[in-house]
């Protein structure tokens, strides 16, 4: 394809650094040359590279795996290394993701928002009893493995809590994120934690009961995760053992 062919994409990126005190919001557009194959992180590579390179977005893996290029994509929560410019239009609008801290323009620190919510969670395994390091791992059911390991394809990218309402009016609101890694850790049999251990942590308006079902977070999530039915399964969980 000759260069005269390629399409123009009109890129509008909503730019402000909350470090410098005379920064203001304000949207600049950028006008990229589309070439075979290109995702949004490619495109914004490009503008860094040749036309503003003060231009911030975070990103490591460019595969999908990391979840730090995650961004509000013309409206919707997504991953720049994810999203191919040949699915859209030619006006694209890019924005961070809201309710994680700005670092600046496309860059935001989810990663802390995630280590706090992995030590409030506890997010690990609890084994109360002694550890006895000469025993062998015990067996696990393939399929419980593989239900279990569905759950962890989580990359904590933040895009479910970006596109869930609830979390607008409540700032300590677990998000589906949260949620799942508690179904993901009650499924485990390696963690021996009390089925009233983990209702403590997410059986209240912070957790399970706050969330309105409002779906946001199934759609926009990344790894097609099957948040909602794990919402559900907890709250199952809760009502049969009477929690309130
Ligand atoms: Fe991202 Fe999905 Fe994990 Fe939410 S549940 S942080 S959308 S991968
Ligand atoms: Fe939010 Fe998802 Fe519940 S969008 S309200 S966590 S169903
Ligand atoms: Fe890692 Fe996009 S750069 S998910």
């Amino acid at each position: 394809m000759g260069e005269e062919q390629k399409r123009m994409l009109e890129i509008s990126i909503l730019r402000y650094d909350p470090h410098i005190k005379e920064c203001k919001p304000h949207i600049e557009t950028y006008e990229v040359a589309e070439s075979p194959g290109m995702t949004l992180y490619i495109a914004l590579n490009e503008i860094r590279k040749h036309q503003d390179a003060s231009l911030k977005f975070d990103f490591v893996c460019r595969a999908g795996i990391c979840g730090s290029c995650a961004m509000v994509i013309n409206g919707r929560p997504g991953l720049a290394c994810r999203t191919l410019t040949s699915k859209m239009g030619p006006q694209i609008s890019l924005a961070p993701l809201p309710v994680f801290e700005l670092i600046g323009d496309l860059s935001v620190n989810s990663g802390n928002w995630m280590r706090g919510l992995n030590e409030r969670l506890e997010t690990w395994i609890h084994d109360k009893e002694e550890k006895d390091f000469t025993r062998l791992e015990e067996r696990m059911e393939p399929e419980l493995a593989e239900e279990i390991y569905e759950l962890d394809r989580c990359i904590e990218c933040g895009c479910c809590v970006a596109g869930c309402g609830t979390i607008q009016m409540r700032e300590d609101f677990v998000g589906a994120v949260g949620l799942n890694k508690i179904a993901r850790y009650r499924l485990d049999p390696r963690d021996k934690r009390s089925d009233a251990e983990y209702y403590e942590l997410v059986g209240d308006e912070d957790g399970v009961f706050g969330c309105m079902t409002l779906l946001g977070c199934e759609d926009v999530c990344p790894k097609s995760l099957p948040l909602q039915s794990k919402i559900a399964y907890l709250r199952r969980k809760m009502a049969e053992i009477g929690w309130s």
